[in-house]
């Protein structure tokens, strides 16, 4: 049996999504540097902005499953056109993701944009930068 893809897990973590305000599913899932690989969903609330994207629940999933390296990502929707992560999940991807990590954002609609954790987020703020 072939082995799924990311994408592919990212696909079948959607529909597990909670999203009953924005009626807008997402799912995410993160291969990490050990090769295990975390699935997550968007969970929302109905105090808006209390929900969380699906890439955080990937990325408390690995964190749970031990890994801190982020090796690959995939993160799908429903949408004309590849759904990209906020900037606040760039910000919590980059923390865990070096530099020329692969990041594929995917429709369920066809389509997907390729990019690196660089070009999503140039200059991401780092611990280092608090050193005085
Ligand atoms: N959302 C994600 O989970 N990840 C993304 O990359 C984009 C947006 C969620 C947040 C909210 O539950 C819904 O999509 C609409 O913004």
């Amino acid at each position: 049996m072939t082995q799924k893809s990311l994408m592919e897990l990212a696909v079948e973590a959607r529909d597990h999504a909670y999203a009953p305000y924005s009626h807008f599913k997402v799912g995410a899932a993160i291969r990490a540097a050990s090769g295990k690989v975390y699935q997550g969903v968007n969970v929302e609330n109905a105090a808006y902005p209390e929900g969380t994207c699906a890439e955080a629940g990937a990325i408390a999933a690995m964190i749970l499953g031990g890994d801190t390296e982020i090796a690959e990502v995939a993160v799908v929707g429903d949408a004309p056109a590849p759904v990209t992560p906020c900037g606040g999940c760039r910000q919590k991807l980059a923390e865990f993701a070096p530099k020329g990590v692969v990041v594929t954002m995917g429709t369920t609609q066809g389509g997907e944009l390729v990019q690196r954790i660089e070009e999503l987020i140039p200059h991401a703020f780092a611990a280092a930068q608090m050193e005085r």
